[in-house]
């Protein structure tokens, strides 16, 4: 069996992973496999089950749901987007609150949370030639990925940038509590024990502060085209 490509987009909260991940899987008709949203996911699934209670973690009760956690990647009709489906419902829209951003770095360094996603993970890059975007992927995932990115940019532009989506799809949220927001997941993200935030070796780093996602776009396509 011929092995299939992976493209590995990795970076802090808000660099722009997903849109220029998404961007660049429709270029090379590749599946796009948004990381963040199953850790996003399995938090969602926590708040509505009493498993996320008085902001801690019932461990037991986690480990006990986790094999009732079903998460798939397919295609939303509403928007013709691959996208995440927990227990065959169409979610995302609703993964993107700050009350999950507030909690999912908490689930996402549990190791059996983890191990969880990995099998999902690897599942996925049997079939399909994927460009999965998160923490750990071109680390841990996919240490083995054909091409790999780190995206950087100052905390204050990411906030920014995500304080903007958020108003956008009509949160009612504050820029301060985004920015605080942001500064502790990244802490949270790198600092963890299990497959911490960190740059591969062999990425290239972009920082992504001052391009466009056109700029960004072709950076991204040159290395792969040049590699
Ligand atoms: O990318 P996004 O902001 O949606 O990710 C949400 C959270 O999921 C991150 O802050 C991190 O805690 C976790 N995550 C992770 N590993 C990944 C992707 C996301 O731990 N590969």
């Amino acid at each position: 069996m011929v092995s299939k490509v992976i493209i590995s987009i990795d970076g802090t909260s808000s660099t722009g992973k997903s849109t220029i991940a998404r961007r660049i899987a429709k270029k090379l008709n590749f599946t796009y496999i948004d990381s963040g949203s199953m850790y996003r996911a399995v938090t969602y699934f926590c708040l509505k089950n009493g498993i996320i209670f008085n902001n801690k973690i019932e461990k037991k009760k986690l480990s006990e749901n986790l094999e009732k956690i079903l998460i798939d990647f397919k295609l939303n009709p509403i928007n013709s987007q691959n996208e995440i489906s927990l227990n065959n419902n169409f979610i995302d829209s609703k993964l993107r609150s700050l009350e999950i951003a507030e909690h999912v770095s908490k689930i996402a360094k549990q190791k059996n949370v983890r191990n969880f996603i990995l099998k999902i993970q690897h599942h996925y890059s049997k079939k399909n030639n994927i460009v999965m975007d998160g923490r750990d992927i071109g680390t841990v995932v996919f240490p083995n990925a054909k091409y790999k990115f780190f995206l950087t940019a100052s905390s204050k532009t990411r906030a920014k940038r995500r304080y903007h989506e958020m108003k956008k799809n009509g949160l009612n949220i504050s820029f301060s509590d985004v920015l605080e927001n942001i500064i502790t997941r990244d802490k949270d993200d790198s600092t963890r024990t299990n497959s911490p935030l960190k740059i591969p070796d062999d990425a290239l780093t972009i920082n992504t502060e001052k391009l466009s996602l056109d700029e960004l776009e072709k950076i991204i396509l040159d290395h792969i085209k040049n590699n």
